[in-house]
């Protein structure tokens, strides 16, 4: 166990800084051995601040080699190292500091700072990165103005870069160079870039709507030249739009992105240089699937949207995350789904939202979209604070409208250029603009939990009246048992006997009704009546998934099949598909075998897959089985075993009756022409790779045939490593262990192919049992220092490989616990991550709670854990 309990921040604690910071002077002097980092701020008392304070900067991990004061040496009785800063007791009221500190970036595997990636420096500064840089208020409410200079050798390290205009340049001794970077935009610390390295440059230009013309550069290492043009589109398509959608243009000359291989998350927004993952920006048609390609447009998009939400109007602090991070997945989810198809992206949000936010509610770090407290903030970069934060925007953007929200951002914006802000004065301005008293929204912000909606009804003939009743409450999450009831806008329709959506009157007799409303739930409970309803009509519920709620209504099974064919509303049909086959899959755990899958199903499915007038991009999201995960969330005690038998059988079953029409659906959608990544040729891949799964999973010989000419001629990543995954998932042992190998020997120097190469190993119930797991990591491709190869195995075997995970001997949770502990000394981010899978221990069958408990016990004994680490596991527990 820890030794020292680590401290929680809490909220209400927050003080405005005692300084401010108007300028701050940086040098670098990069070396192999380290890094010598002068650090020269103007700083001076904040007037809003309590008088007499001391002056207390932040610093982690430094070796201090120089202090003055207003250029004179400081004597050591007038300074103080503290075990996370540095304390001057007195100072006036504005002055000059100079520090100089001495850093390792080569021994860096925190990735934390200033680190060394694959021969370059780069840095990350969010949350408290800069701290292990030089010492500094490091939190986002202290704004300055940054002067950076870039020293390092020059044929090592030809390219300088950090955030701003490149003002000056040149040439020092011993085959060194420099150059200088300003950045006339004040920004927290969080936002500070450096990167050093042999990089080639591939540039293009973006003409804003004003008519300035931003040069736009990516930097990338020599290998992966050819795998920058599907970034580059993507940002002028995001800059473009945002001009367009929010009325945004960018403000510096230069736009920069620049791609590393070594990165604990997706990306970084610092200011005018975008430090991505190397998975989540280089793409090419024959190394990235279709959801790469997806993944790097909406993420490229997500970082340069946080130059206005995020850069320009900043947090407060660190509670306040979600002004930034929700606000922007809502920007960058916008975006997506105008890219391509909007009911497709709304089903992908619903269903990570679904699947692991509502997990992530309903478990032990259950927290408020602004939290109140935390140990760690990393820990707090989380699908709440992300996903379910970009939910309660899009909420007002529904009870706002469109205009209303746009005058709202533009208020917002406007009123707030500059400034570090809180979620408080998002919605305050919303609220001015659009005039609606969002009092009660705000308890969005507030209450942590996924709030559950029951809906009964009533149809009464004679009067010709349908009533709902609605009822909504919270279940109690740590630390808030108390809930009171949310702003909820519930949207719906009402389906005639047809499949014709109904005129909803909420007055008898009202005259061009709508067939859709978007109702507000504010009580805790309410009755709707509908009027001149002449039939019993199948009620379409939380049309578009209006609210991120769970919502409860007896749908019979035929009222869903009932649904997937008719409703007008895309995303409920495909809805009430996943319905269906989840009350399928549940109806099956741990029965008979002579049980056979519901007939409807079937009928369902054949549908779906031989009418080639239907959607296909929703057909290829309706073909998706609901996951094993989504079924666990949904069960109180899981039975993962259970579940992955009954969703296995119905899988089985179904391929084995649909036969013909899976192999005459892959036929008709076989590739032609090359590769585009449009929304048409994606859906097509995408049913055409279900059906092929499918058939593998029966092992179906001609299939099998099929994938080994796909697997050989593919023209496209998608289609390779869809027939790879469909062999592996297969029973033709020989057919599979070739492919693996010659998919790695035709890709083994592109780490990005090599990372899907690992998780579909470890992420597959047949190839992925433990001890195959562990060769994994004895693979020369495997490296502890990378968190993508981390993630690619551990993760993959932890989150998506789910029998073997939680096999019921425990070795699945003993072997993460064994890593996580390895981990938690050289990269404590990436350790605390993968504990996400113990933490909900409590909602697992018998078989498996001991098992996971113990592993979190395990890691909780640990001498010096991490805060990060600690924090999950410690909540986990208690
Ligand atoms: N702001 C970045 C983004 O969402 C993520 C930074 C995450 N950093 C961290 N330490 N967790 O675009
Ligand atoms: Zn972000």
């Amino acid at each position: 166990m820890r030794t020292n309990q680590p401290q929680t921040i809490y909220l209400k604690d927050y003080k405005v800084p005692p300084f401010l910071v108007d300028h701050v002077d940086l040098r670098f002097e990069l070396f192999e051995e380290g890094a010598r980092v002068y650090n020269s701020m103007e700083i001076r008392r904040n007037p809003e601040a309590e008088p007499g304070q001391p002056l207390e900067l932040d610093g982690e991990g430094l070796e201090l080699e120089g202090l003055t004061l207003n250029g004179l040496p400081l004597a050591d009785s007038d300074y103080e190292v503290t075990s996370g800063g540095l304390r001057i007791e007195k100072v006036s009221d504005s002055f000059t500091l100079g520090v100089v500190t001495w850093i390792l970036p080569q021994e860096n595997t925190r990735l934390e700072g200033l680190y060394k990636s694959s021969g370059m420096f780069c840095t990350q500064c969010e949350a408290e990165g800069f701290r292990w840089i030089t010492y500094f208020p490091d939190r986002p409410d202290v704004m300055a103005r940054f002067r950076t200079q870039v020293e390092a050798d020059k044929a090592r390290y030809p390219v300088l870069l950090s955030n701003g205009n490149d003002v000056e340049s040149g040439d020092l001794e011993g085959g060194r160079h420099f150059v200088v970077w300003e950045d006339p935009f004040p920004k927290p610390c969080y936002l500070f870039a450096l990167v050093a390295g042999d990089l080639v440059e591939k540039r293009d230009t973006f003409t804003t709507q004003s008519g300035r013309d931003i040069d736009l550069r990516m930097y990338v290492e020599p290998r992966n030249a050819e795998k920058c043009d599907h970034a580059i589109d993507s940002l002028k398509r995001s800059m473009r739009w945002d001009e367009q959608v929010y009325g945004r243009e960018y403000d510096l000359d230069i736009f920069m992105i620049v791609a590393v291989d070594d990165f604990n998350m997706g990306a970084m927004e610092n200011k005018g240089l975008n430090i991505f993952n190397s998975s989540c920006v280089l793409a090419s048609p024959d190394t990235a699937t279709d959801a790469a390609f997806q993944r790097i447009e909406a993420i490229v998009a997500h970082e340069y949207f946080h130059n206005w939400s995020g850069n320009r109007v900043t947090c407060r602090d660190w509670f306040q995350l979600s002004l930034k991070e929700g606000f922007t997945v809502f920007r960058d989810s916008q975006f997506s789904a105008d890219m391509g198809s909007p009911t497709v992206k709304r089903i992908e949000d619903a269903t990570l939202l679904r699947t692991a936010q509502f997990a992530e509610d309903s478990g032990p770090m259950a927290h408020p979209v602004r939290p109140d407290s935390y140990i760690e903030i990393s820990n707090f970069y989380t699908l709440t604070v992300y996903e379910k934060g970009a939910e309660v925007v899009r909420m007002l953007h529904t009870l706002l409208g469109a205009e209303n929200f746009r005058a709202g951002s533009d208020l917002y914006f406007n009123r707030h250029d500059g400034q570090a802000v809180t979620t408080d004065d998002f919605v305050k301005a919303m609220e001015d603009a659009s005039g609606k008293d969002l009092t009660q929204f705000r308890r969005w912000y507030g209450q942590a939990g996924t709030p559950i909606v029951e809906v009964s009804d009533e149809y009464d003939a004679d009067a010709k009246t349908y009533t709902l009743n609605v009822r909504q409450y919270i279940p109690p999450t740590p630390g808030q048992t108390e809930k009171l009831p949310q702003h909820i806008p519930f949207s719906l329709g009402l389906i005639g006997e047809h499949g014709e959506d109904l005129p909803l009157k909420l007055e008898s007799g009202e005259t061009d009704a709508p067939t859709e409303r978007v109702l507000e739930l504010t009580e805790a409970e309410h009755s709707f009546v509908f009027h001149d309803v002449s039939e019993q009509p199948v009620p379409s519920l939380l049309r578009g998934f209006s609210a991120p709620v769970k919502v409860r209504y007896p749908w019979t099974r035929d009222q869903l099949l009932f649904l997937m064919g008719h409703d007008s509303d895309g995303f409920n049909r495909w809805d009430a598909g996943q319905r269906l086959a989840v009350d399928v899959i549940q109806s099956l755990i741990n029965q008979p075998q002579e049980l056979t899958v519901d007939p409807r199903l079937v009928t369902a499915f054949r549908q779906l897959l031989s009418d080639s007038n239907l959607d296909q991009a929703l057909v290829a999201k309706m073909l998706q089985l609901p996951s094993e995960a989504y079924l666990i969330e949904l069960s109180e005690a899981a039975d993962v075993q259970g579940i992955h038998k009954a969703r296995t059988r119905v899988l089985n079953q179904l391929a084995l009756q649909l036969r013909d029409e899976l192999l005459a659906c892959y036929r008709r959608n076989r590739e032609e022409g090359p590769y585009e990544p449009t929304p048409e040729a994606i859906a097509r891949r995408s049913v055409r790779n279900t059906a092929l799964s499918w058939l593998m999973h029966i092992n179906d010989e001609e299939a099998r045939l099929l994938a080994l000419q796909q697997f050989g001629q593919a023209g496209n990543m998608t289609d390779q490593s869809g027939a790879l995954r469909a062999l592996v998932n297969s029973d033709f042992e020989e057919d599979r262990t070739k492919a693996l190998g010659d998919f790695y020997d035709q890709f083994s120097q592109d780490p990005q192919v090599v990372e899907q190469w690992f998780s579909i190993q470890a992420g597959s119930p047949r190839t992925g049992t433990l001890p195959a797991v562990e060769t994994l990591l004895e693979h020369d491709a495997f490296d502890w220092k990378n968190p993508n190869k981390i993630r690619s195995v551990i993760g993959a075997f932890a989150n998506q490989n789910l029998a073997n995970f939680h096999a019921t001997d425990g070795s699945g949770y003993r072997f993460l616990a064994r890593h996580i502990l390895a981990l938690d000394s050289t990269n404590p981010q990436i350790a605390a991550r993968l504990v996400a899978p113990l933490t909900r221990w409590r909602n697992y069958g018998d078989v498996y709670r001991e098992g996971m408990k113990a592993a979190l016990e395990q890691i909780h004994a640990k001498p010096d854990l991490s805060k990060d680490v600690y924090e999950v596991v410690h909540k986990s527990l208690v």
